[in-house]
């Protein structure tokens, strides 16, 4: 798998795939599949401060290509990522992408400075979780809330800082600008597209939620319209996402920006899908004579 090894914010992904943060856990159920190794990186379950139960159910649905969650962050908490399940992905030869989410400013520089000490490689800084009350979205929302994030992150870790950007947004490249700016080494996006859906039978919202979050193929174009709009208004690199489920899909989203891409959704229908995009990518590079994946990156031509 040589043609589509990748450089992340100085992180050696073997290829650029790299299952989404929320839809692969820790990566322990996969393990019964195939060999976490054969992924480029895995981005890790949203890591809080405490334990976190999540959002009452009903909080997945399905949709006309896609679905809504409201999980709201259901974790184990940070000490118990670093005890329990760092260790056990250290083993995996695969790079270690910690998501996490603090419940205000102070919450991320705690976790920040506790990953800090850790060997994970990049921290992954979700302020765009449609599904919680406090923090999350509420500072993705805006250019001084990313900032102040990445502000108080960027100063308690010299680990790699990769913001995760919301698409709730009116202008996106504002908000990637200006993480940038306080210094984040890259930028992810995108997390979810707030939804809702109602049954016309109970006249009650599908989710207990109300709202949530849409994700897979259905988002794909605003995804790929939203990494293109990033790529071109900042140095650092993208990481792009929203409902790639295909290795052709991976391979737009590169030629939009993205230098490697997450995959979430598309392995709720298919557990493999991951490590098929992984391959199409390096047979792609085979058959049209690419030497390195790299050579694609944003590579579209606008008309
Ligand atoms: C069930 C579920 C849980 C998620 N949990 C998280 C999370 O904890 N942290 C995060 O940054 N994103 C989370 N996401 C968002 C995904 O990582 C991804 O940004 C989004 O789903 C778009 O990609 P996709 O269309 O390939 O699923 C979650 C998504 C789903 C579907």
């Amino acid at each position: 798998m040589s043609r589509s090894k990748v450089t992340l914010a100085g992180v050696e992904l073997k290829n650029p795939v790299i299952p989404a943060s929320g839809t692969f856990g820790y990566g322990r159920e996969y393990e019964k599949f195939y060999p976490l190794s054969r992924l480029g990186g895995i981005s890790v379950k949203g890591t809080t401060e405490t334990l976190r139960t999540g959002n009452l159910p009903p909080r997945i649905a399905e949709t006309p290509s896609g679905m809504l969650n409201s999980v709201g962050l259901q974790n184990p908490g940070i000490d118990h990522f670093i005890a329990e399940e760092l260790p056990y992905l250290k083993t995996k030869d695969i790079a270690v992408i910690a998501n996490m989410a603090g419940r205000d400013i102070e919450g991320y520089r705690v976790i920040a400075e506790k990953l800090d000490s850790t060997d994970v490689d990049m921290i992954e800084v979700n302020i765009s979780c449609p599904n919680v009350k406090a923090g999350g979205a509420a500072f993705g929302v805006s250019c001084e809330g990313a900032a102040a994030v990445t502000k108080a992150v960027r100063a308690a870790t010299k680990k790699p800082v990769m913001v995760k950007l919301s698409p709730n947004v009116t202008n996106i490249a504002d908000i990637a600008r200006a993480v940038e700016a306080e210094g984040a080494d890259a930028v992810s996006l995108i997390n979810t597209l707030l939804g809702m859906r109602i049954d016309i039978r109970t006249r009650r919202p599908v989710l207990r939620n109300n709202v949530g979050g849409l994700s897979g193929p259905a988002v794909f174009p605003v995804a790929v319209r939203m990494v293109w709009q990033v790529a071109n208004a900042v140095k650092i690199p993208v990481c792009g996402m929203g409902g790639i489920s295909t290795w052709q899909d991976a391979v737009e989203m590169m030629m939009a920006g993205a230098t490697a891409v997450q995959v979430g959704a598309a392995i709720f229908n298919d557990p493999y899908a991951p490590v098929k995009i992984a391959e199409g990518i390096e047979r792609y590079c085979e058959d049209n004579g690419i030497a390195d994946i790299s050579e694609i990156v944003g590579s579209v031509e606008p008309w």
